[in-house]
């Protein structure tokens, strides 16, 4: 090795020391999206609820059937799989669980859901050869001739009706039918489509049970700060986060109720902390979604009404600087720009309006004040979706060129 190499060598580890050493960090799994943790937060009577559509489930011959909907970010996934894990622990002695969760945006074809349950059952399931009838039929002879039940989980299950229809998903339901025997296998399906229900044959509504539908609203500012809480208690130095900054990633994910929101927030606090060399998650190392922005297409913006644009305008300059602004603010800046781009100002409702649409159309989110001061209308306005610096300049550049 040559002299140079070796100083090459001392340099590279130098900035990868960061990546061991956390001053925040201790481990970084529980950060990611994929960890199951201990208890979910804010979800006891969804849990109750589920566990009475499976009543009995300890006997043999029993199974249970559920579909769960709910918006993106609402716990869907980890929802199934706690209850999974929790299930077949508490049936345990008594019954052999076998739990197979199967993602159908990632498999979306009924073969490949297929392969994917047989593989749960039997990972050396040859991987093609056999038609779909006859995987079925291996499958309840694996469940039968070891004395199990399968638990079985089809998550994004709306993937796989657009592409395929409800085919497979009748034949699972009669696994049981025209053999000795019953109680083979629960299922559980999983949307983010409400629509759902309306998707699916009425001989498997019925075969469902219309009672056995759980639906997951988003989550409140309350429980997306438990959500932060429990993910920095489990992967963070004890103390490192305060309550304020959970407070700011609660208050920043409540907009849409999404808990990976309030995850994705939490780590890149906590990134931001370490990369300046700090024990401590301050508040304002909390910032909106880039991620996220990329979500909103600045574009967005292009076909509002020239005072819209003004509105947002003035909300943008504020917001490069600060985290917030109360609508009174936004109402000044509003009729500052008017006068610096030439054009009349329009009355203080119809600037009350145009906020309204800015919110409507997801480019702001609002709250309103606690106190109720003056005329008690104050609200308070962020910008979580998008980047207000590159907002900002491209409304300034259309007006400029004017
Ligand atoms: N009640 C909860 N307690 C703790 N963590 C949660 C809770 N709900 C969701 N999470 C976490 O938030 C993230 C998103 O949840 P999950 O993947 O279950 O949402 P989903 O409803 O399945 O979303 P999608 O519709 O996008 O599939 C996961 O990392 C999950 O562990
Ligand atoms: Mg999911």
């Amino acid at each position: 090795m040559s002299k140079n190499d070796v100083s090459t060598t001392s340099m590279m580890a130098d900035y990868l020391d960061r990546i061991g050493a956390g001053k925040v960090l201790l481990d970084r799994s529980p950060l990611s999206f994929d960890w199951t943790p201990p208890t979910l937060v804010g979800r006891d009577s969804e849990l109750s609820e589920l566990a009475s559509m499976f009543l009995g489930i300890d006997n043999e011959g029993v199974s249970g059937r559920a579909v769960i909907m709910g918006h993106v970010g609402t716990g869907k996934t980890v929802l199934t799989k706690r209850f999974g894990e929790d299930l077949s622990r508490a049936v345990d002695g008594k019954r052999k669980v076998v739990l197979s969760h199967v993602n159908c945006r990632n498999h979306p074809s009924t073969s490949q859901v297929l392969q994917q349950i047989a593989l749960s059952l039997d990972s050396r399931h040859p991987e093609r050869g056999f038609s779909s009838g006859e995987i079925i039929q291996s499958v309840r002879r694996n469940i039968r001739s070891r004395g199990i039940h399968l638990l079985l989980v089809l998550d994004e299950v709306d993937v796989l009706i657009r592409r395929d229809s409800n085919d497979l998903i009748y034949k699972l339901l009669r696994i049981d039918e025209g053999q000795e025997g019953q109680g083979s296998l629960s299922l559980v399906m999983v949307s983010q489509d409400s629509h759902l229900l309306g998707q699916l044959e009425p001989a498997i509504i019925s075969r469902l049970g219309e009672s056995n539908v759980l639906m997951l609203e988003p989550y409140s500012e309350n429980s997306l700060i438990g959500i932060a809480k429990q993910r920095y208690e489990a992967s963070c130095r004890n103390g490192s986060v305060g309550e304020e900054t959970l407070e700011k990633i609660g208050r920043f994910s409540a907009e849409t109720g999404d808990a990976r929101l309030a995850i994705e927030l939490l780590e890149a606090a906590v990134r931001r902390a370490e990369k300046e060399g700090r024990g401590e998650v301050l508040p304002e190392d909390v910032l909106p979604s880039t991620v996220r922005a990329a979500s909103i297409e600045p574009s967005q913006v292009d076909h509002l009404g020239e005072h819209q644009k003004l509105v947002l305008l003035g909300i943008c300059r504020r917001l490069r600087k600060e985290e917030e602004i109360s609508s009174g603010d936004a109402r000044k800046l509003y009729e500052i720009i008017c006068e610096e781009f030439e054009v009349k100002a329009k009355s203080y409702t119809t600037f009350w309006k145009y906020l309204k649409t800015l919110e409507k159309e997801g480019l702001v989110e609002t709250r309103s004040s606690n106190s109720t001061v003056g005329r008690g209308r104050t609200q308070y306005i962020t910008m979580t979706n998008m980047i207000p610096a590159e907002i900002g300049s491209r409304i300034e550049k259309e007006f400029s060129r004017r």
